[in-house]
């Protein structure tokens, strides 16, 4: 089989998917598939056009990948690709629209409003922003409702953050989702469908001194990863079962990666989904196979051969 893994992009997330894209290409190579690793440019077309691969692996981070327009136009090329479909890539790519899905389909999640820049043209700052303190208590997360790797996300804990906290916020898109901050431990939890139904790897524990960030997320040693989770085992099947809900419920497939916090109480609060998780060195998805037990080319290979589109 011929797999062509798609990497860069022009999205903010550029680097990362390039680091992802070369990871996966190694791991799928050493399986003795035939490998080709290629940006979003314009050869693109006539390159897939040419070799007709078995499968294209989309691991394009942020924009155009994870928002499913490029998974249209493999759609529309009539080539099988890794993962979820474009319509289902738009939902759960919006923070919000995932947000209400998953509502939907019985998780909690973080109190929020969602503002487009637009308003605070309009208003002004102070009016919108009085206008979110009187309807959510600090301290606040603000991020773009359209993004990851974490850019463009601020915690708030004095009012007086707040305005810059937007303008971060807004460099990286036009609607901000600002939502209640929640204590507890952060949970990463992915999962896995190659053809059994979605099974949830052990979730990985985020322990950070500062934020979980840019920089936190992909230097290695800034940042301690704890797979499985230091949590009681019950506790952790309801959070594997939030994390298949959430895949579930958005229409997710082969692969997904659910956010969440764990409150001391065990609630569980969906933060947000990846339909094309990082996959670099210092990433979860990784580490949660690998505490799984899965030999990380196998299960890679399993992922690209699986049933798809
Ligand atoms: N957005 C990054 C790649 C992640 O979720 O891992
Ligand atoms: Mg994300």
């Amino acid at each position: 089989g011929r797999v062509v893994i798609l990497a860069g992009g022009l999205s903010h997330e550029r680097d990362v998917s390039l680091r992802s894209g070369r990871r996966v290409a190694e791991s799928l190579r050493s399986t003795g598939l035939e490998v080709d690793l290629h940006d979003l440019d314009a050869d693109l077309l006539p390159f897939l056009d040419q070799v007709r691969p078995d499968v294209v692996w989309p691991l394009l981070h942020g924009a155009s990948g994870e928002d499913g327009s490029v998974r249209d136009v493999l759609g529309l090329l009539g080539l099988d690709y890794v993962g979820t479909g474009p319509r289902e890539c738009r939902a759960a790519w919006s923070k919000p629209v995932a947000k209400a899905t998953v509502i939907g389909a019985g998780l909690r999640t973080p109190e929020y409003v969602t503002l487009p820049q637009s308003l605070f043209r309009e208003l002004g700052a102070q009016p919108v922003l009085d206008a979110v303190l009187a309807r959510l208590s600090l301290p606040l997360v603000v991020k773009p409702t359209h993004g990851g790797s974490a850019l463009g996300v601020t915690l708030v804990r004095r009012a007086d953050q707040l305005p810059r906290a937007m303008v971060d916020c807004f460099a990286y898109g036009d609607v901000a989702l600002i939502e209640e901050a929640v204590e507890g431990t952060e949970l990463a939890v992915s999962v896995v469908d190659t053809g059994d139904g979605p099974v949830a790897l052990p979730p990985v524990e985020i322990v950070t001194e500062g934020p979980y960030d840019y920089d936190a997320r992909y230097n290695p040693g800034r940042t301690e990863y704890f797979a499985p989770a230091r949590i009681d085992p019950a506790v952790l099947d309801r959070v594997r079962d939030a994390a298949v809900t959430a895949h579930r419920s958005l229409g997710l497939r082969a692969l997904s990666r659910t956010d969440v916090i764990l409150e001391k109480d065990g609630t569980i609060q969906f933060l947000e989904v990846n339909v094309a998780p990082g996959m670099t060195e210092t990433s979860l998805f990784p580490q949660a196979a690998r505490a799984g037990g899965y030999d990380l080319a196998s299960l890679y290979r399993a992922i690209a051969l699986g049933p798809r589109h």
